[in-house]
């Protein structure tokens, strides 16, 4: 049974940010909000060559799998692999603007290809029982119309895919990195807003521009769940409001507490061969905003190069806690 509160509140897929340390990370602080991995192509499922994939599909709580594909025959193979795997939910990238992402044909450059990703579905469906969700955007180039946006949602919808994430800018293939495909787009929401009127029985998640928890909720008046990714990245704390404001239970852990148990768990990986760098990164932005936040960056930085010990942080997380009593 498809569980439709899960995507009510989600972080974003994002390259080099929500690996599993990030994402860990983020479990500790909150429960029950649907986090994405980052893209992961079905050829590195397929090949693994570095235990990639085993070592992503080790988590805890809500999660999809985000993968890139350009075929049916190899979404069909990585399905095989992936439909063991204890992810909540499989989805497809059909958003990314990346040269690397477009010149190997997936990404955001499938939404020319409707039906091609409905045959991709199929061959996911043939081999794996968890949901299949899509990940797009309101257009590309000059596809810039609510027609064509209705067009690739009918064929998912078509397909029985039951929610899609939509960034609610057009992807610009030409002439803009991955990162201007980001800002330079101007969000247009309405156009979200008639697809969610047009698939009313569809879930329509939004994306694109949402700051903080708040927003997240607000959006809620017109769709189904909000998706933040680079303000997550930015401020990963705000989501201790989250079991509160989204999913009525009380959490009321300390940034003390999330970071010790953290160590606890980043000790594990690095005893396993993960770098102290690779651990640490997560927890550069968990004082954001904060008085004292450039001391503990500065410390951590020092962490990470492996010039003091790991466990000082705790330490450190107190006297920054005790800080923020003070000025409370
Ligand atoms: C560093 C970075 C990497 C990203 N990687 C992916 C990715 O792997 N797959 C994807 O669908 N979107 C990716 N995105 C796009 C985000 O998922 C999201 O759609 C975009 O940042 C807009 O949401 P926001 O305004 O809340 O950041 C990435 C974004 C950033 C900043």
């Amino acid at each position: 049974m498809p569980d439709h509160n899960k995507n009510i509140l989600s972080i974003a897929p994002m390259m080099d940010r929500t690996d599993l340390h990030f994402r860990n990370l983020l479990r500790l602080i909150t429960k029950n909000t649907l986090l994405y991995t980052e893209m992961i192509n079905t050829n590195t499922i397929i090949h693994d060559q570095n235990n990639r994939f085993n070592i992503e599909s080790d988590c805890r709580g809500p999660v999809a799998l985000q993968i890139g594909c350009s075929d049916p025959i190899s979404a069909g193979k990585a399905a095989k692999i992936f439909g063991q795997s204890n992810f909540h939910e499989i989805n497809i990238n059909c958003g990314c603007p990346s040269n690397k992402v477009v010149n190997g044909n997936f990404g955001a450059c499938l939404m020319k290809e409707p039906k091609k990703v409905g045959e991709m579905i199929e061959a996911i469906k043939e081999y794996c029982n968890i949901p299949i969700s899509v990940k797009t955007r309101i257009g590309l180039d000059n596809f810039d119309t609510d027609k064509f946006l209705e067009e690739f949602i009918t064929e998912l919808d078509n397909k029985k895919v039951t929610t899609v994430i939509i960034h609610a800018r057009i992807a610009v293939l030409k002439g803009l990195s991955p990162h201007e495909n980001r800002i330079i787009p101007p969000l247009n929401y309405e156009r979200v807003k008639f697809i969610k009127k047009s698939f009313k029985h569809m879930q329509i998640i939004i994306n694109g521009g949402i700051q903080n928890l708040n927003q997240a909720k607000h959006f809620l008046k017109d769709f189904d769940g909000s998706m933040i990714g680079r303000a997550a990245w930015d401020n990963p704390w705000m989501f201790s409001k989250a079991e509160n404001i989204f999913f009525n239970n009380e959490n009321n852990i300390s940034r003390y507490e999330i970071v010790n148990n953290y160590i606890e768990y980043a000790k594990k990986y690095i005893s396993l061969g993960h770098t102290q760098r690779r651990l640490i990164r997560p927890l550069f932005n968990i004082f954001y905003g904060v008085q004292g936040s450039k001391l503990w960056k500065q410390q951590l930085n020092d962490i990470a190069n492996n010039k003091i010990d790991i466990n000082s942080i705790c330490d450190l997380v107190y006297q920054i806690e005790e800080i923020l009593e003070e000025a409370a």
